[in-house]
């Protein structure tokens, strides 16, 4: 389209909100600053072989530093709002005391999101556990839950007057099966029991913290984020197939979705896995906590699971950053088989999948959210390419912008099937640390140049501002 003519053709609905995502750990840097002391992403960067090239995030992006120019980029693309963590190790450290210089880090990002125009979307965990907490059992240790609500709390004492939104927990599935169960991530335990026992501790945990937000203010909206997937069955007409489904669906999604909107575990999860400690880690009253209403629900989606009792043939190759062993996270799917879809891959190996995207979505909402009233945001959504830096300077993501509108428009589509969603978040705003992948796999719309960290709005950032400016999608023709 011409500059200046008006270019979109599917429109989002008003209020809607398109933002932007990172993480504490992953771009602030200033590690050993200001009182932080190590989370278990510190220790565990520590550990050879952990993460790739031994990549930590002592300097990260240096957001800490460089956050009034981070806001200022953000308002540069239009964002309507941007979803961060708070680091429980830069407020409580060692799990201890309140630290005033590590709150006031936060008091200071919100007001300058504030003064931009820009809603902060705060998430209490996003996987830096205070490495003395771990070496009280972590969250295999129940006391970690209780722990959690007293930092939530601490968080709301100190933002609560400006802060209206917040999130408990993200990918809880990560911080108890990737991390305790696989080891592939912080603190890289390897052992099934602890990984449910950790499982059902985070949600205690966020239970807990809504109770207790709730009861502090009860204008406050309050949510979680999950990350979640479509299991699907490579033979439909295959019952081993079916039953690979259900059991990823299960260890993947229910064991979440189930204890918050419907106050139990499902049956047949616990006939998987029960024997393996999730029952011995569920106390009277539990679930009734875990179940405390929310207002909204935030979905991470990256990519669907295409599963069979039976190995492919060609199967989807797994990568691992390091030859570091580690184990499948799943506490009960021996004998389920990953196989690929033949889709297009990005540099994570992970098939690119719009319309599963629409497809979860409207899942969720029939059988979850919707019947409890509860607001369906996606918190995250986005793809690592090997990004180069053009002659001109500029970075021509073409791969990420097309997987951009691709899932925005899935989204349209998913709400115009009937499925209200409300916001979207792309994962990230800048390249930054991806955990065992080092700084090696970049997901930003904006690059970082990590010796001079210096900034550039990549072309996938270009489009997301002509979206967020027209409040839309150009048609496909135009893109
Ligand atoms: C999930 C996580 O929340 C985020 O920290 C991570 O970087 C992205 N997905 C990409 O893997």
């Amino acid at each position: 389209a011409a500059a200046g003519a008006p270019s979109a053709v599917r429109r989002f609905p008003e209020g809607f909100l398109l933002g932007a995502a990172a993480a504490a750990y992953q771009i602030e840097g200033a590690a050993h600053e200001d009182g932080r002391t190590d989370s278990i992403w510190d220790a565990f960067s520590r550990v050879p072989g952990a993460v790739i090239n031994a990549d930590n995030g002592d300097v990260a992006c240096d957001h800490y530093h460089r956050y009034r120019d981070d806001v200022a980029l953000m308002r540069e693309l239009g964002l309507d709002t941007y979803r961060f963590s708070t680091s429980w190790a830069r407020v409580h450290p060692d799990g201890g005391l309140v630290n005033p210089k590590g709150v006031d880090f936060y008091s200071r990002l919100v007001d300058e999101l504030l003064e931009q125009g820009i809603l902060p979307w705060l998430t209490l965990y996003h996987w830096d556990l205070p490495q003395a907490l771990e070496e009280q059992g972590g969250w295999a240790n129940r006391d970690t839950a209780f722990r959690f609500r007293d930092y939530a709390l601490t968080m709301h004492d100190a933002l609560g007057d400006r802060v209206k939104v917040w999130t408990t927990l993200n990918e809880p599935w990560c911080s108890s099966f990737l991390s305790y169960t696989g080891g592939a991530h912080a603190p890289g335990r390897q052992d099934v029991d602890a990984g449910l026992r950790a499982a059902h501790h985070l949600m205690l945990g966020h239970g807990l913290a809504v109770q207790a937000l709730r009861e502090r203010d009860a204008s406050l909206e309050l949510g979680i984020t999950l990350n979640l997937t479509v299991a699907k069955p490579v033979d439909p007409s295959h019952p081993g197939d079916l039953d690979a489904a259900r059991r990823i669906d299960g260890q993947f999604n229910r064991v979440f979705l189930d204890p918050i909107f419907r106050g139990h575990y499902a049956g047949d999860l616990l006939a998987d896995v029960g024997h393996l400690g999730l029952r011995d880690a569920v106390r009277p009253g539990d679930l009734e906590i875990i179940s405390a209403p929310i207002d909204a629900l935030g979905v991470n989606y990256y990519h669907g699971e295409y599963v069979s009792d039976r190995p492919a043939a060609q199967p989807l190759e797994g990568q691992a950053p390091t030859d570091r062993p580690t184990r499948s996270p799943f506490p009960a799917a021996d004998g389920v088989h990953f196989h690929s879809q033949g889709l297009p891959r990005t540099v994570m190996g992970w098939e690119v999948q719009p319309d599963g995207l629409r497809e979860l979505l409207g899942r969720v909402h029939r059988e979850y959210t919707g019947p409890a009233g509860v607001r369906l945001f996606v918190t995250e959504n986005g793809a690592a390419y090997d990004d180069e830096v053009a002659e001109d300077g500029a970075v021509h993501d073409v791969e990420r912008t097309d997987f951009l509108l691709a899932h925005l428009d899935s989204i349209l589509d998913a709400i115009e099937e009937g499925t209200p969603v409300h916001g979207y978040f792309y994962w990230s705003i800048l390249d930054n640390f991806e955990w065992a992948w080092g700084y090696d796999k970049r997901f930003g719309i904006v690059r970082v140049d990590y010796d001079t960290q210096e900034r550039t709005i990549k072309d996938s950032g270009l489009a997301y501002q002509r979206v967020i400016r027209d409040r839309g999608l150009p048609a496909e023709s135009a893109r």
